[in-house]
């Protein structure tokens, strides 16, 4: 079968081992990489890649052949955790963390979350979506092909649903692929604030039903976390959103550990997130319940914090690990996952090869799509990025810089010499 496109005279190409599962412990540490290589498109997906010269059979009359000389391929990058849609910004909180002033105190104030859910409750769909689409598009120049979006700035049904259509919406319009989760338990509601159990309540009798009814998301989460939702109020809700279909993740141990990760060994979640506070006990209970352990170096960053998340005990107990960026506007305003990758490999002393698993094969199995992304197995699609880089190691090293020059998604050539098309 001849190919539409052959990309040719790569440096280096990093290619996941794709096992029909996500790679834990040791096997994080394996990937084949090819020396000047060479990848073959057709119909938007992945026909062949291999080292040298691509074999004559691959190559027709109309087979266009783009030279990526001196130039490192990886399937595109897979953000597996953001808060993507929200109004307004946070900035004139980042005075008080500059002072000291915590998360969960500014939170506690009406700020932080509850900020955001009173500009993005008065944004219009059109304010959100284009806001979104701009967030979108510095993602994708940044290597970036697919995204795991959350709601849980509106915490009532109105606002929730605007978010999920946004979503839904950019998923068909931009080139990145959007990955929807419902999280109305992101904070409580002012109007709750004195009977939580009541806005879980709310949220699994009306809000879970609506979004399964309007297809708006394939995942749920909620935060469980100090002042926010308890282990108990966690389980209820992913309980529920279990039996009725939604495949779920969980915020635990993001601060304190109180007792999310036991929900998730429990309930089988396919990704427990944050997790800065793990213990030994609950990661062997995540290890065992094959829980994925979603890591966001970034927003240890931004929340001026030194606690990184456990992530070597992680990989020694055998669990499968996840970097994502988190990106949202409070504790990890960011739209740039090479550089929480980065921060994988600085703070977190991961290797290069682990942070590309991380970011592609794990992802992709962490977001429900390892059948048809996160690697460059024939019939996968044709989600690449490019560095301006000669090697894997090198956009770990060069830190802080889009080293990504062009993106491909479905095959189509949608960043080009770093700009957008
Ligand atoms: O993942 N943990 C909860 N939610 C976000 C923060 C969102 C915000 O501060 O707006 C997080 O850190
Ligand atoms: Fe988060």
């Amino acid at each position: 079968m001849f190919a539409d496109k052959i990309l040719v005279n790569f440096s280096q190409i990093f290619s996941p081992i794709d096992k029909g599962r996500p790679l834990r412990g040791k096997e994080m540490a394996e990937a084949v990489i090819l020396e000047n290589g060479y990848i073959a498109i057709k119909d938007g997906k992945i026909l062949a890649i291999g080292s040298g010269e691509p074999e004559d059979q691959l190559k027709g009359d109309s087979t266009v052949i783009i030279d990526y000389s001196g130039k490192l391929a990886s399937p595109g990058l897979i953000d597996c955790h953001t808060h993507l849609v929200y109004g307004g910004s946070r900035e004139g909180e980042f005075a008080k963390k500059l002072n000291g002033v915590s998360y969960l105190d500014i939170l506690k104030e009406g700020g932080g979350i509850l900020s955001t859910v009173k500009a993005t409750r008065s944004a219009s769909f059109e304010t959100l979506y284009h806001k979104t689409n701009r967030l979108l598009d510095k993602m994708l120049i940044h290597g970036v092909t697919t995204v795991e979006a959350k709601s849980g700035y509106g915490l009532n049904w109105e606002t929730e649903k605007r978010q999920l259509e946004v979503t839904k919406t950019l998923t068909k319009d931009h080139p990145i692929d959007l990955i929807s989760t419902f999280m109305a338990a992101h904070a409580i509601p002012e109007q709750y604030k004195n009977n939580p159990d009541e806005f879980i309540q709310l949220i699994i009798d009306d809000m879970l039903p609506m979004v399964k009814a309007e297809n708006l998301a394939e995942f749920c989460d909620v935060f469980c976390e100090t002042g926010v939702f308890t282990a108990d109020q966690s389980r209820k809700l992913l309980t529920a959103a279990k039996e009725m279909g939604f495949k779920l993740r969980i915020h635990a141990d993001e601060i304190d550990s109180i007792g999310g990760v036991d929900v998730a060994a429990d309930l089988h979640a396919l990704s427990a997130e944050h997790l800065m506070a793990a213990t030994d006990e609950g990661i062997r209970k995540m290890s065992e319940a094959h829980v994925i352990g979603n890591v966001l170096p970034g927003t240890t960053f931004s929340l001026m914090a030194d606690t990184y998340a456990p992530v070597k005990k992680m990989l020694e107990a055998g669990m499968a690990i996840t970097l994502s960026t988190d990106s949202n506007p409070g504790s990890c305003p960011t739209a740039n996952l090479q550089f929480i990758m980065q921060l994988g490999c600085f703070n977190m002393k991961l290797t290069p090869v682990q942070v590309f698993n991380a970011v592609t094969i794990n992802a992709a199995y962490s977001v429900a799509r390892g059948q048809s992304i996160g690697s460059f197995d024939q019939g996968k699609q044709a989600d690449i990025a490019i560095f301006d880089a000669p090697n894997v190691d090198y956009p770990l090293y060069f830190f802080a810089t889009n080293l990504v020059t062009d993106v491909y998604k479905n095959g189509e050539h949608v960043v080009k010499n770093e700009v957008r098309h």
